[in-house]
């Protein structure tokens, strides 16, 4: 069984009191759920010390929005895997389709932050979704085929075990068009399906495939009582904390 799980992912927002208030809010309300769904909290890399020392006593993870493939060295203003473990982080998004589209990350440049983020000791979760052009033009296997081998490309199977996959539909993020139960879950079968023939049944079985796109406490529920939808990636609705909250509670 896959224990469901809830990232929320504080893109460019929140100032330092607002990170601390909110990360306290989400760990006080889900003392109870935390047994039955893994938490994860991404704020923006300036705040993941405050926030990690505000969820310690918790049990909820704290994730960065993105890292840079190198250990160290001169590449000004990029942050390594081994810089955010000792931070406190546990994750790391990967290919964010806010990285791909608006910074212009390739799958070349997300395969490599992947692999760091294994080898430096993060858990990485890479981010896969479909334009809204690529879509209309049925392309949406080909997009989310390529993004995902391409993204996991030269991974061990051990390696590939530590990997959550987020399907996030760029025309739902931040829209608030959510892809339908029926639509995300076909695009998650299909994951699943590509990654048992990529490594195994099991591994297939076991990796975590998260919803991302608009997602919000009235829609949450149904997205994750879909068969391969395992959690959900949420961007706007993870600013508030009731709405946060009451996600998880979906979840349970
Ligand atoms: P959204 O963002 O929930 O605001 O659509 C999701 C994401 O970008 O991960």
């Amino acid at each position: 069984m896959r224990k469901p799980f809830v990232a929320g992912n504080w893109k460019m927002n929140a100032d330092g009191h607002a990170s601390v208030e909110l990360a306290k809010a989400i760990a006080f309300g889900s003392s109870e759920s935390a047994e039955q769904v893994h938490i994860a909290i991404i704020p923006p890399f300036v705040y993941i010390p405050a926030v990690v020392k505000a969820v310690s006593t918790a049990r909820i993870a704290v994730g960065a929005q993105d890292i840079y493939f190198e250990q160290k060295g001169a590449f000004t203003g990029e942050i390594s895997a081994s810089m955010l473990k000792d931070t406190g982080c546990t994750y790391a998004l990967c290919g964010h389709s806010e990285r791909r589209h608006v910074i212009g990350e390739n799958d070349e440049l997300v395969n490599k932050k992947v692999a760091a983020a294994i080898s430096g000791g993060l858990l990485p979760i890479l981010c896969v979704g479909e334009l809204i052009e690529e879509r209309k033009a049925s392309k949406t296997e080909e997009v989310v085929t390529r993004q995902l081998k391409n993204g996991l490309a030269g991974l061990n199977i051990e390696k590939a075990s530590a990997v959550t996959i987020a399907y996030e539909p760029v025309w739902a993020i931040g829209t608030g068009l959510t892809a339908t139960p029926q639509q995300a879950q076909e695009v998650h079968a299909l994951i699943r399906k590509l990654l048992s023939k990529m490594y195994s049944a099991q591994l297939a079985e076991e990796i975590r495939i998260l919803y991302g796109g608009s997602v919000k406490p009235d829609n949450a529920g149904e997205l994750m009582r879909q068969q391969d939808i395992d959690g959900v990636l949420v961007g706007g609705a993870s600013l508030n904390a009731d709405d946060f909250l009451a996600i998880i509670q979906a979840a349970v």
